[in-house]
């Protein structure tokens, strides 16, 4: 099961969990209301048989598909990306990961620009909405396997903060003051 939690401030290594003292742990609709971010747990051993997954990628218009393994035999230029990937950063487009292998924190902002970190496991399907600012890390098991999915051609690029007057941004921010977040199933 997925958990989420306010972090600390401790700057150390960003493979920690860094969870507060005493930890403050939210559940997922208290992180769907204050930051937008959606969640679905999904049957890691049936995935493609189940029509679970289809059935998302047909309601929300996912049609693209990959996988990325992330490790350091895996991928190329591996510090560099992983320093890339903490960077705090936002998207013109949703950011859809589901994991299938190992683990690792998805980090996003709550709307008072406290760190939320998500840890995700296996069966995890995360979307982060267009606009929020993040950031992604390995855990200290150094290994994750996730599909990337997006709606029609895929556009990767990362914004890194601060980006406030790009309008997915203020489309965002707007939603959050409105509490205008609209779950899709
Ligand atoms: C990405 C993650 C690292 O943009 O946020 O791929
Ligand atoms: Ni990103």
């Amino acid at each position: 099961m997925v958990r989420a939690w306010y972090m600390d401030n401790d700057p150390s290594d960003q493979r920690n969990e860094h969870h507060q003292n005493p930890p403050h742990f939210i559940t997922l609709e208290e992180l769907f209301k204050i930051s937008g971010v959606e969640y679905f747990k999904l049957n890691i051993d049936t995935l493609d048989t189940d029509g679970v997954l289809d059935k998302i990628k047909k309601g929300r218009g996912y049609t693209y598909e990959d996988e990325l393994v992330c490790s350091k035999e895996c991928l190329p230029n591996y510090e560099e990306k992983l320093k890339i990937f903490y960077t705090e950063h936002l998207h013109t487009d949703e950011e859809i990961r589901l994991v299938t292998e190992g683990s690792g924190y998805f980090d996003v902002r709550d709307k008072n620009d406290q760190w939320i970190r998500v840890e995700v496991v296996p069966g995890d399907l995360l979307i982060l909405p267009s606009g929020i600012y993040h950031r992604f890390t390995l855990d200290k098991n150094n290994f994750i396997r996730a599909r990337r999915l997006f709606i029609g051609e895929p556009v990767w690029t990362a914004h890194n903060r601060p980006s406030d007057n790009m309008e997915c941004r203020e489309n965002y921010v707007k939603n959050l003051q409105t509490g205008n977040f609209v779950k899709v199933q």
